[in-house]
């Protein structure tokens, strides 16, 4: 069911996004973090960085990966793909993260550990987990109440600064540049170091979307239950993908 999406949107592989370079239009609506709390006081410092001139490494080259490249397409950013099978469109994911300020995970969460060892450990990388640890049938998450993919895959790489965002989207509204029934979607956000959570927040202010810190890598367990909601409205209750999670009042 899930790798459906790959036939209902043909015609989206990696190759127009391999490298996306522009110059920056890039601006940083005051929903970047909200007001108060430990994030508050690096919004400022966030956006004064140059986010045109970093580079994100999209791991993975299927739905979620080409949904992230049509976010990033409007942000001046340059955008490479990693993949365990380099072609034209793709290098190798150890060549994707070396030249990576921001790295992507749309793999399955099966295959973190993987990844993680091709990246060595993704030393000194802000690590943005997309994945969703769905049992098999998708009936439900595998994990979830002692622990959530995130923090699993940050145990798996503890020198990265693994940040849980995007997992809440389905992969369609990402490719819509975000806009889920007409209106920018938002991008919850989990993570412990708080300078990577804000950088991770602005870039997705900057490609017009509403990022939303939920608080600590501990809050993707909640992040990943809202995923899973998302999914069961999605397809048990038959909402469609033209849907997602926010949070009025914020
Ligand atoms: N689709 C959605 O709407 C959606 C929404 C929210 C979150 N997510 C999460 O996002 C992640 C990606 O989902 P997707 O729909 O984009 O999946 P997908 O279309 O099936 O793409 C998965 C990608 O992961 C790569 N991959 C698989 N196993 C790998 C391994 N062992 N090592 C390296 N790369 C590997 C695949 O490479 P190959 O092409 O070589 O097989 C493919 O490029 C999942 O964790 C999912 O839970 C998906």
């Amino acid at each position: 069911m899930w790798r459906g999406f790959r036939t209902a949107h043909p015609g989206t592989r990696a190759g127009r996004y391999l490298l996306i370079w522009k110059k920056s239009s890039a601006f940083w609506p005051d929903s970047s973090l909200s007001g108060t709390g430990p994030y508050s006081g690096h919004r400022r410092r966030a956006n004064r960085q140059e986010f045109s001139k970093m580079t994100l490494a999209i791991i993975g080259t299927g739905n979620m990966a080409q949904g992230l490249a049509t976010v990033f397409s409007t942000t001046g950013n340059a955008v490479v793909f990693g993949s365990r099978q380099p072609s034209d469109t793709a290098v190798s994911i150890a060549d994707a993260v070396a030249q990576a300020d921001i790295v992507f995970l749309a793999v399955p969460y099966d295959a973190a550990a993987d990844v993680v060892k091709a990246a060595d450990g993704f030393v000194g990388k802000i690590v943005v987990d997309l994945t969703n640890p769905m049992k098999a049938d998708f009936s439900g998450l595998a994990i979830g109440f002692s622990t959530s993919a995130a923090e699993e895959i940050a145990r798996l790489a503890p020198q990265a600064k693994v940040v849980k965002g995007f997992n809440t989207l389905f992969a369609s509204v990402l490719q819509n540049r975000g806009q889920v029934a007409g209106t920018p979607a938002t991008v919850l956000l989990a993570g412990d170091d708080t300078d990577a959570v804000a950088q991770v927040a602005a870039l997705v202010n900057a490609a017009g979307l509403k990022a939303i810190v939920a608080g600590p890598l501990a809050a993707a367990r909640n992040l990943e239950a809202v995923a899973a909601l998302n999914i069961g409205l999605g397809y048990g209750q038959g909402k469609g993908t033209d849907i997602a999670p926010t949070w009025v009042g914020i």
